[in-house]
């Protein structure tokens, strides 16, 4: 059976049903989320949700990485690709 998959950064990311976006990526070694305005880098850090750094625009609304369930076909755009 094939793992389902999303897409960070037009890469193709499996994940177990349940598993947070920010697990995912984790697992398959991704381990830079890109940066922010001020050019640090984000990254999976507290994994609650409390520090923010894990933001990326997912199916075009930014949220947290580590909150977000990853579901089929989901499209995860680091922040400073995003645009605006
Ligand atoms: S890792 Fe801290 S909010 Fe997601």
């Amino acid at each position: 059976m094939t793992a389902p998959i999303f897409r960070f950064k037009g890469r193709a990311i499996p994940f177990r049903p349940g598993e947070s976006v920010a697990a995912a990526l984790d697992a398959a070694g991704v381990t830079s989320l890109g940066h922010d305005a001020l050019g640090q880098a984000n990254r999976y850090f507290c994994g609650i949700g409390a520090c923010q750094n894990c933001v990326a625009l997912i199916d075009g609304v930014v949220r947290e990485t580590c909150l977000t369930p990853a579901t089929p076909g989901m499209i995860v755009v680091p922040m400073e690709d995003a645009g605006g």
